[in-house]
């Protein structure tokens, strides 16, 4: 795992994006793992000005999204089929039909879950899954004591996931307690994963998910097993880390991150 500190939540999602976007011009039919939360936004928004200004090309890439809340239908504005259209898929050239997530509505949770992983499956895998953190230290909806080999399944949500995400909907009491994700295995499937994590409530499940014990408590920790993870944070997420001058020079020193310096 590499961890990169960026002044601020701007540079750390610029970074991200443009890993991304180096991603894509290496591999244009890229399968790329789409994460959604407040993090992400900007994150989408950059990709989206790439695309106009730069002509970045999305149009042979796949995605697959983390997760779904159940019971709610794609024109929800709080479900996170929604959300992907509204932050990110609207404005860029991607085929609609090459975007996934998991349906929220399928009567059979168990078989929807099972074609998710089919259908990742037949994509060859993804090649480069985003993450965030939330409060609880989850990656997708992978709430404590999710086995590190879950495939996607449906979850009950934590009340500190409730709590996070509520916030979301006009009226909170709508906010669904049960989700469909990618398990952790499903995760650490992929060949890269990218976490991006910005702002001072993040500091403390950071420091526990990168530097603290693997434990399925904190399903994030999963990602220390994972052998190509790069973990993008801004200073104030990272104001609890132990190492913060290693990963600085890390960043400042290493050939890989060349490119990116300076930007
Ligand atoms: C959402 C997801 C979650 C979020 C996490 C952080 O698809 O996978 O794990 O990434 O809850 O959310 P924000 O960015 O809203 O703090």
């Amino acid at each position: 795992m590499q961890v990169v500190l960026r002044p601020t939540a701007e540079d750390a999602a610029g970074l991200a994006a443009r890993m991304i976007s180096k991603a894509l011009r290496e591999k244009p039919d890229l399968v790329l793992g789409l994460a959604t939360g407040t993090t992400m936004e900007r994150l989408y928004g950059m990709l989206a000005r790439m695309h106009r200004e730069e002509g970045l090309d999305f149009s042979l890439v796949r995605t697959f999204n983390l997760d779904e809340y159940i019971g709610l239908s794609s024109d929800d504005v709080h479900s996170y089929h929604y959300y992907m259209h509204d932050q990110f898929f609207r404005h860029v050239n991607i085929d609609r039909r090459n975007t996934f997530l998991p349906d929220g509505m399928a009567k059979d949770l168990k078989v929807e879950a099972r074609s998710y992983e089919e259908k990742i499956e037949r994509c060859g895998g993804i090649d480069v899954q985003l993450l965030g953190l939330g409060t609880v230290g989850h990656i997708g909806f992978n709430e404590p004591l999710s086995s590190f080999y879950s495939r996607t399944r449906d979850k009950s949500l934590t009340p500190t996931t409730v709590a996070q995400n509520s916030r979301m909907f006009d009226d909170p009491s709508r906010m669904p307690r049960r989700a469909l994700t990618m398990g952790v295995g499903t995760i650490l499937d992929s060949k890269a994963l990218i976490m991006l994590v910005t702002g001072r409530s993040k500091a403390g499940i950071l420091a526990k998910a990168i530097e603290g014990p693997v434990t399925s408590m904190i399903s994030a920790t999963a990602i220390q097993l994972h052998h190509d993870c790069r973990v993008i944070v801004d200073e104030e997420a990272a104001s609890s880390l132990e190492a913060k001058e290693y990963y600085r020079w890390i960043y400042e020193n290493e050939p890989e991150w060349e490119e990116f310096r300076g930007k």
